[in-house]
């Protein structure tokens, strides 16, 4: 994304990425961009089988006790909503973005390592260095600036000096054991489901294939979990007094998440700023990770914009606190929203009951419904 808006302003780069193209491709992973995100694709002009084949959805649901309630976006979100569209489609678009432009992508680069990126080497040896391997050939490419876009478990935030940054982070006693199945979701609507078995979640990739989660152990063995089980925990969670039935189909894949809050402080170190998992990470609940990167980008991008036309620095100097001031926000956010809906291992009967007060108030206080609404669909941007 941050490739692609660049080349918007005219400013070139050059992406260096691990996997293949069909990996990143066919790997499932988030599926709800908030409106934000949809609007930056369509503006920038890689929305049309974004608008063509996503999903909108107007509202969310949450299910306790047995009972639907619905938070509805048009009425609380001031019509903002968001939309069901896979991560690897948007991906699928942007490298077909890069490649009529002719972007450069360096694919199944092993070996990646940066240098020269602090403040005092710009001032002595010069510029920054990305080095890497692709097909046994090696590279040194020289830059003005490197953009840390590489993920939770990427090269570029470790390579930052020791002592430079601040760690926040919280690990959660869970982690979520998520199926892809061809099915028609069984509800138009993703859903939110508190139950004493533990939080499942409702959701979807299209029409014709639901994307569905059960609260696990964080370590859950995944060979444990025949189809069989997962449908019977599904069909146990989901139990509803309504008019309601969940559709099974064949499970296509399975995996289990694990479930991390982290941030580090700041996000840039001299010409290197970090953005979207490499500097922070959210548990699932609320479906943020994708929607927090790109909210980065929509900083670093005019960043830089700023430095080639004007040689002025503030923007990129600011990157850091602008964001963090989001960023903290949909931490609580997703920090909220999974605290309210799990089982927790220190929870006792207390727990349990406040929780299920908290969202009988979320349901019922307009209020509370508005706080849930604005933030699911997006925080404005500064
Ligand atoms: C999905 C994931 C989430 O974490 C969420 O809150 C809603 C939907 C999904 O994968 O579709």
């Amino acid at each position: 994304m941050l490739a692609h808006l660049l080349h918007l302003q005219g400013v070139d780069s050059l992406v260096v990425e691990a996997r293949s193209r069909q990996y990143v491709e066919e790997r499932v992973r988030a599926g709800v961009l908030e409106q934000g995100t949809v609007d930056l694709l369509k503006e920038s002009g890689v929305g049309e089988r974004l608008e063509r084949e996503g999903l909108t959805h107007h509202g969310v649901q949450l299910r306790f006790g047995h009972r639907t309630h619905r938070i509805d976006f048009k009425e609380l979100a001031n019509g903002r909503s968001v939309t069901i569209y896979p991560q690897n489609k948007v991906i699928a678009d942007l490298f077909d973005a890069r490649a009529a432009a002719k972007g450069q992508v360096f694919l199944e680069a092993a070996d990646v390592s940066v240098h020269d990126f602090g403040v005092s080497d710009a001032n002595g040896s010069g510029k920054p260095k990305i080095r890497f391997r692709t097909g046994g050939e090696s590279h040194e490419i020289t830059c003005d600036f490197i953009a840390g876009c590489d993920g939770f478990h990427g090269v570029c935030r470790p390579s930052i000096p020791e002592g430079a940054l601040t760690v926040y982070d919280r690990i959660y006693p869970f982690g979520w054991l998520g199926i892809l199945a061809e099915a028609p979701p069984s509800s138009e609507e993703i859903i939110y489901a508190y139950h004493e078995r533990g939080f499942a979640l409702l959701s979807m990739r299209s029409p014709e294939l639901s994307r569905l989660y059960v609260q696990c152990a964080p370590d859950e063995d995944i060979n444990e979990w025949p189809d069989e089980r997962i449908w019977k925990e599904l069909h146990a969670r989901f139990a509803t007094v309504e008019n309601w039935t969940l559709t099974e189909g064949r499970i296509i894949q399975k995996g289990v998440t694990g479930m991390r809050s982290f941030v580090v402080e700041p996000m840039q170190y001299g010409n290197l700023f970090l953005a979207g998992d490499a500097a922070h990470i959210v548990p699932p609940t609320g479906a943020k990770g994708l929607n927090l990167a790109v909210s980065d980008i929509r900083v670093l991008a005019p960043a830089f914009a700023e430095f080639y036309k004007t040689g002025k620095r503030s923007l990129l100097e600011s990157y850091s606190e602008t964001c963090l001031r989001r960023v903290w926000k949909v931490q609580r956010f997703s920090w909220w929203m999974t605290s309210m809906l799990h089982l927790f291992n220190t929870d006792n009967a207390f727990d349990q009951r406040r929780q299920l007060a908290e969202l009988d108030y979320v349901t019922s206080s307009r209020a509370a419904s508005q706080t849930l609404a604005e933030n699911y669909v997006g925080l404005p941007m500064e």
